[in-house]
């Protein structure tokens, strides 16, 4: 048994006080900084690029999980991987499926782990591709585009599916949940197999969100 590990979105992070944040999350045991980027294309809004990553690399030992969300990621996976990006997600959605194989693989060739991942009208069979290639799946529980928003409800039955796919094909990738998750959904995609826990608001909107980090640990273990 593996405790779950918490990625918070430096999405929701204050961004005029960047260190500070990284450095709560770091002593809170943050297992990874989880990177949103948005191209106003594959979802409406708009957010964070190369830049900010080369910094954020640059300013913590912890990995950067990179999260694309973007209209042409197999253009765009070599620049993240020389800012520092540790491991990569590519939707599904925005790819054909040999693109997608292709990105996976390319992923993989530059050093970084691969990840995919599936928004939540996708049903799992759009996996299947990669499924056996990747280190990761991030199943999504919102709509991806913004934080913020609340936990669909049942998502936790998607990583039970996830789950199931990936032991019919002999595979164990992490599986990452993000979007709506906080102290009172964490147990159950916890339940349901999930590996890894993104945290946007719940996390960065705290008072304190060292402690807000290590209640929605203490809550996916319990
Ligand atoms: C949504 C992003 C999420 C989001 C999480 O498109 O992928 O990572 O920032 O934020 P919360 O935890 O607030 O839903
Ligand atoms: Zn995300």
């Amino acid at each position: 048994f593996q405790p779950v590990k918490i990625a918070p979105s430096i999405l929701s992070a204050n961004f005029m006080n960047l260190r500070a944040d990284i450095a709560a999350i770091e002593e809170a045991g943050a297992g990874y900084v989880h990177v949103d980027v948005m191209d106003g294309h594959f979802v409406p809004n708009l957010t964070m690029g190369v830049p900010l990553l080369k910094q954020l690399s640059r300013a913590t030992e912890l990995p950067m999980d990179v999260h694309l969300m973007i209209a042409n990621p197999l253009e765009q996976i070599p620049w993240f991987v020389d800012a520092g990006a540790d491991s990569i997600t590519v939707h599904a959605e925005a790819l054909g499926v040999d693109e997608l194989v292709r990105a996976v693989a390319l992923i993989r060739e530059s050093g970084c782990a691969p990840a995919v991942s599936v928004k939540p009208g996708t049903p799992v069979e759009a996996l299947l591709p990669v499924l056996g290639e990747v280190d990761m799946v991030l199943v999504m529980s919102v709509e991806p585009g913004f934080s913020g928003q609340s936990y669909i409800a049942g998502s936790e039955g998607k990583v039970a599916q996830v789950v199931a796919a990936s032991r019919a094909l002999g595979v164990a990738p992490l599986i990452q949940v993000d979007g709506g998750i906080g102290p009172a959904t964490a147990p159950l995609v916890a339940a349901a197999g999930a590996d890894v826990l993104v945290c946007g608001n719940a996390v960065f909107a705290a008072d304190d969100p060292g402690a807000a980090l290590r209640e929605v640990a203490a809550a996916a273990d319990a």
